[in-house]
């Protein structure tokens, strides 16, 4: 089989970092920044490389360099080579495509006990509270099990004593559902992606804010559909004038908007700029399809649930963030007949979600609110620190407040994100790059940095974070391209 595309000397060198000003010898650096790339799903896999020729001119390093490169990625699973074909990325068996690349090059950068202590801030969640409702609502569930063994177990669209609770939640908060209405998935991911998987077919664009969750853009891109951003404004929000163009000239079949603190900038959208924006996504027969994942994690009032202002917003939760992600409990809210459907899909894919883990979230949805101030509560003060750390270490930079979520989206002084996230991970801190959370390369301006983790890690991270970015080389950064989202 042939490769399906091709990436240019010039263009790969656009998208990669001046590996001669990263630490070591170049051509390893050169191999970490392609394998960023690959994991960053910024290059393809099956896409083929230039030739060592051609990449070493535009890189300006050696043909021995990049020759040395590629031997490295031979080596590690990330190049394969065929007769008449050329050379091609490719992902070895056991890497997943989505995993953090900050996690990956680190596993390259640190063996146990040699160099920093890891701090590792790839990820915006949270360990289980020590003592949490979770242990209880575990003991609870494994007494409620006998009652359902003498069934077959299967149940697609979920049990109905946990569909029943997410349904009373949603009615609670002024969106008035029934059972009918909810399906229970694992988690909220597992939502979006069933959503896709029934909706959008090969070409249908999706319109995404910019930044956005990247797990949705991989999500988005798995079921062949196209990408339509739409940036996020300068001051946070969304720039409503230019959703609803994009909605009129584009005519996406779906919108995924996470209006209830965006990740990665915290945002929280306001009930108005919802309305124009629900209002024009009728119009234009858009299925737009809401991320709750963050809802309960504010730090200020909430707004009016998105389904409160339109029935037929299709809305994903889950208890990832509010109580653990390795519960796996996320739900589905749309029309009793979307939920149908849904249902069936599902039955092809996995049958259903594990009974015992649905028990054990049905005894948790009821006392969210509750769980969700506690994790508030703990959360405010690591938020703070964060923001202190980087005003004091790194005052060039800027990060507005979060309204809500787990991270702060920081803007640089220089477009050098990967860069900085490949000298952190040597310096034992694992970041993910702004690039991670756009298409095509952009954003490296900008940083997600999550604050899940105590105050005085935050402030070490920000302190090696700033040793990191004081050594980075940004004469040529100026000549990279810019976007500012
Ligand atoms: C916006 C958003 N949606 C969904 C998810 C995944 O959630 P879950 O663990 O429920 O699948 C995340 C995880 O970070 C997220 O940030």
């Amino acid at each position: 089989m042939a490769p399906v595309s091709r990436v240019g000397g010039r263009a790969l060198a656009a998208l990669l970092p001046d590996v001669r000003t990263l630490p070591g010898p170049v051509y390893a650096a050169l191999a970490d920044a392609v394998t960023t790339l690959v994991l960053d799903g910024r290059v393809a896999t099956e896409t083929r490389l230039p030739s060592e020729r051609e990449l070493a001119a535009a890189l300006q390093v050696s043909r021995a360099t990049v020759t040395a490169a590629y031997d490295g990625l031979r080596a590690t699973g990330f190049l394969a080579s065929r007769t008449g074909s050329g050379s091609f990325v490719t992902v070895p068996a056991g890497v997943q495509p989505r995993s953090s690349v900050a996690r990956f090059t680190t596993a390259r950068f640190t063996t146990a006990g040699d160099g920093p202590e890891l701090i590792d801030l790839s990820c915006g969640t949270l360990p289980a509270q020590q003592n949490s409702r979770l242990a209880d609502a575990v003991q609870a569930a494994a007494a409620d099990l006998p009652r359902y063994t003498s069934s077959d177990g299967y149940s697609p669209a979920g049990i109905a004593v946990l569909r029943e609770a997410v349904a009373a939640r949603f009615t609670e908060r002024g969106v008035a559902t029934s059972a009918e209405q909810v399906l229970i998935t694992s988690g909220a991911l597992h939502g979006v992606d069933l959503v896709l998987r029934l909706l959008v077919g090969g070409g249908d664009r999706v319109l995404t804010e910019l930044p956005t969750y990247p797990g949705a853009l991989d999500a988005i891109r798995a079921h062949g559909g196209r990408v339509v951003p739409v940036p996020m404004a300068a001051a946070g929000g969304w720039q409503v004038a230019q959703m609803q163009a994009t909605l009129r000239q584009a005519a996406p079949r779906l919108a995924y908007l996470t209006p209830d603190f965006h990740n990665p900038t915290g945002a929280l959208i306001d009930a108005e700029s919802r309305r124009e924006v629900l209002r024009v996504a009728r119009q234009t027969g858009t299925v737009v399809i809401v991320d709750e994942t963050f809802v309960d994690l504010g730090y200020r009032a909430r707004e009016i649930p998105t389904a409160a202002l339109d029935a037929s917003v299709v809305t994903v939760g889950s208890l990832s963030k509010p109580v653990w992600a390795g519960l796996r409990v996320g739900w589905i809210r749309a029309s009793a007949d979307l939920v149908h459907r849904l249902a069936a899909l599902r039955a092809s894919i996995d049958v259903g979600g594990a009974v015992l883990d649905q028990l054990v979230a049905a005894h948790l949805v009821g006392d969210i609110e509750a769980i969700a101030a506690e994790r508030v509560a703990q959360l405010l003060p690591r938020r703070d620190a964060l923001l202190a750390a980087i005003a004091r270490e790194l005052p060039q930079w800027r990060a507005a407040i979060p309204q809500g979520g787990l991270s702060v989206w920081a803007e640089l002084d220089a477009p050098l994100s990967t860069p900085l996230t490949l000298m952190a991970a040597q310096a034992g801190v694992i970041v993910v790059p702004g690039s991670r959370f756009g298409i095509d390369g952009t954003l490296e301006r900008f940083l997600r940095i999550p604050f899940a983790l105590p105050a005085d890690r935050l402030d070490e991270a920000m302190g090696r974070l700033a040793a990191a970015w004081g050594q980075l080389d940004r004469s040529g950064a100026s000549a990279r391209r810019l976007i500012v989202a």
